[in-house]
């Protein structure tokens, strides 16, 4: 087999989205477009904002010698500069611009991240429910992921982190707002986890770093705010893009920032400028960076997203499901009915609603809508929810009357 097991064995474990994206392709084969609800995909549908148009357009007129050439691997200084300072106002912590490098996207700036700290054997803390990808982020760099759940409504749980944390432990990775649950950390957790961290740092002799993987920050709702990392932890990493907030997901583009008083700071800025140039990015895409140079602090139109969550949130509720309302990105993170996620994403498919299992986010019982969607396609979706319940429901009283 010319395919290496290990990415047999991966393809197998991210199997999920796939295979929602099969049973959608097919689906909309068997009963057209508008009549399935595909709730499986996180892919931004609002178009950027009139000035990404403007921006662009009065950026590909210009030329000039070496416009398109190399740069420094970290990003071009200007660009640098400008995510700075929207960083040092979104985090109230001053930052120069050598702390910011431009990446291709959450992604890539993960990667290198990781492909910086991670030595062979090094552990990185995952808290369930997860972005499925880092635990593949983790191990390209061969790092080991140790996964720890969060609390009920999906909080921090300092004591079950604490728990989770070894002489190995390199970092944990954070994602506020959280994909899937649409849960933002509060001001008081971080603190708690930046004196967690601090602790432990102590007493294992090495650094901790605390990476927050924030590319839903803008993405909040009913006046919600993402309380700053940099202010609660010193040797904390900022991961973002501008995927979510200005969809712009195919353009990748994001950046990874410092915090100014962290440890070891001069020779990771050096690993993170390398990383980014050996893993073969290089550097990130030229003409975003400049797009996004001049669109600090924009964002496409919230208020679809805010009605859109409204909108599932009274669907479900009117049909009996238990949810914890997302405070921000656009993901909702309902509790299954019955005990196995997966035969509930199939019932509710048989509702030609497509939805992802928790198992595929570390956290089994739940399942994932994502309501990146015409608010026709939640609204028509009403009926089959209810449907798919009073099926779980039968269900449940079925399986306690044979038992
Ligand atoms: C939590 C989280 N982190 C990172 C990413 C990757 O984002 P990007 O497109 O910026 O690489 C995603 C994308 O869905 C995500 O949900």
């Amino acid at each position: 087999m010319a395919v290496s097991r290990k990415m047999l064995d991966f393809a197998q474990k991210a199997s999920w989205i796939r295979k929602m994206f099969e049973e959608g392709a097919r689906l909309k084969e068997l009963y057209g477009g508008d009549n399935v609800f595909d709730f499986s995909l996180g892919n931004p549908d609002l178009s950027p904002p009139p000035q990404f148009y403007d921006t662009l357009r009065s950026i590909v007129v210009q030329t000039g010698q070496g416009r398109h050439g190399y740069m420094p691997n970290a990003g071009y200084p200007a660009v640098r500069h400008a995510v700075a300072q929207q960083i040092s106002q979104e985090q109230n912590v001053s930052l120069i611009s050598d702390l910011v490098l431009m990446t291709c996207g959450a992604a890539g700036g993960l990667n290198v991240v990781m492909k910086s700290l991670l030595d062979p054997g090094d552990e990185v803390i995952l808290l369930a429910p997860y972005f499925v990808e880092y635990n593949f982020y983790v191990d390209n760099h061969g790092g080991i992921p140790k996964v720890v759940q969060t609390g009920s409504d999906f909080t921090l749980d300092i004591d079950a982190i604490e728990k989770g944390l070894t002489e190995k432990t390199k970092a944990i990775i954070i994602n506020s707002p959280n994909n899937p649950s649409g849960q933002i950390y509060a001001a008081s957790s971080l603190k708690a986890l930046g004196e967690l961290l601090e602790a432990a740092q102590n007493r294992f002799h090495h650094p901790m770093y605390l990476i927050a993987d924030e590319p839903y920050r803008k993405i909040v709702y009913d006046g919600h705010a993402v309380p700053s990392v940099f202010k609660a932890y010193r040797n904390s990493i900022i991961v973002s893009s501008y995927s979510k907030d200005l969809s712009l997901a195919g353009e990748r583009i994001g950046y990874i920032a410092l915090h100014p008083d962290m440890e070891d700071r001069e020779p990771l800025q050096g690993a993170l400028t390398m990383a980014n140039r050996i893993l073969g990015f290089v550097n990130a895409p030229a003409l975003m960076q400049r797009v996004v140079g001049h669109l600090q602090g924009l964002t496409v139109d919230l208020g679809v997203y805010a009605r859109r969550r409204d909108l599932f949130c009274t669907i479900l509720s009117k049909s009996g499901y238990e949810f914890t309302p997302p405070k921000g990105a656009f993901y909702i993170f309902p509790k299954s009915p019955i005990i196995n996620d997966v035969e509930f994403a199939e019932i509710l498919s048989q509702q030609k609603i497509l939805a992802v299992p928790g198992q595929g986010f570390g956290m089994p019982g739940y399942f994932r809508l994502a309501f990146c969607v015409e608010d026709h396609v939640i609204e028509r979706s009403a009926t089959g929810f209810t449907k798919a319940i009073e099926q779980a429901m039968d269900k449940n009283r079925q399986n306690s009357e044979e038992t």
